[in-house]
């Protein structure tokens, strides 16, 4: 239970309307194209049925907790998210991670899509994240307000882990997350300022999810599509079809990657 965070209902309440035999150790995050990865579901609950679960409305997230076999391991997959621009606070971001955590799991695997900041990426890359700068969290949007807890977020995503996913897939890019709120797209100075920071690559989640992941000791690893290029130089817009479109191309490359990685968890 997190009492003190307004709003945010009970882990263990909600973990308890997932039907489950068996405790999965993985939890899945499964962003925009991904969400089919789960073959063989032993359950699937709509976010509806899970008390204090977020809803979200986003095309292409559909929202259902499924859990079932991928790469010979039980695992707990979040079909769909929902995002800080839809609304919602931090916490309610990462209550999903909690309620992964109730039904067992002890790693989560986190995928998003990302525009690339880094100039020698290209469209269709995917990317280890090794380390994330949270903006919204820098600024107070911190899943954690409410009920403080000094986390550390040094080695938030799992060095061995990344190390495991660049054995499956040589052509993995590595780098640095930044997380804003959307659901604007950036300027080309807030590019220029994202680039500066050092970051490759902008997206609109995971953040809150990683730093409730790291408060409960999850280990974590995190994988980007980059689904287009953000490069302050390039004046065409990013459109969200665009961003799907992408996510489509590369879907069953990234299909593969995870489920190797599971398989080796
Ligand atoms: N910016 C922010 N979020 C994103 C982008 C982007 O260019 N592409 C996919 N998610």
């Amino acid at each position: 239970m997190n009492p003190t965070i307004e709003g945010v209902s009970d882990p263990a309440v909600a973990a308890a309307a997932v039907r489950v035999t068996e405790r999965p150790r993985v939890g899945l995050i499964l962003g925009s194209g991904l969400g089919d990865l789960v073959v063989d579901a032993a359950s699937r609950t709509a976010y509806a049925d899970i008390p204090g679960m977020p809803v979200g409305g986003v095309p292409g997230h559909a929202g259902e907790l499924v859990v079932g076999r991928l790469g010979g391991q039980l695992v707990a997959a979040l079909r769909g998210r929902v995002h800080m621009y839809e609304g919602h606070s931090a916490a309610t971001v990462g209550f999903p991670v909690r309620v992964l955590h109730a039904l067992g799991c002890q790693t989560l695997l986190v995928t998003n899509a990302a525009g690339g900041l880094n100039p020698t990426f290209v469209a269709g890359d995917l990317m280890a994240i090794e380390d994330h700068v949270f903006l919204p969290g820098l600024a107070g949007a911190n899943p954690l307000v409410g009920a403080p807890a000094f986390v550390s977020m040094v080695d938030a995503y799992d060095t061995a882990l990344v190390a495991l996913a660049v054995g499956f897939d040589p052509e993995l890019r590595r780098g640095i997350y930044a997380m804003v709120a959307g659901p604007s797209y950036e300027t080309a100075a807030e590019l220029r300022l994202l680039r500066a920071i050092g970051a490759d690559a902008v997206g609109m989640s995971t953040a809150p999810e990683v730093v409730v992941a790291r408060q409960l000791g999850m280990r974590v690893l995190g994988i980007s599509c980059i689904t287009n290029l953000a490069l302050p130089e390039m004046r065409a817009p990013v459109s969200h079809e665009e961003v799907l479109e992408t996510g489509r191309r590369v879907r069953e490359r990234f299909g593969r990657l995870v489920t190797d990685v599971v398989a080796r968890i």
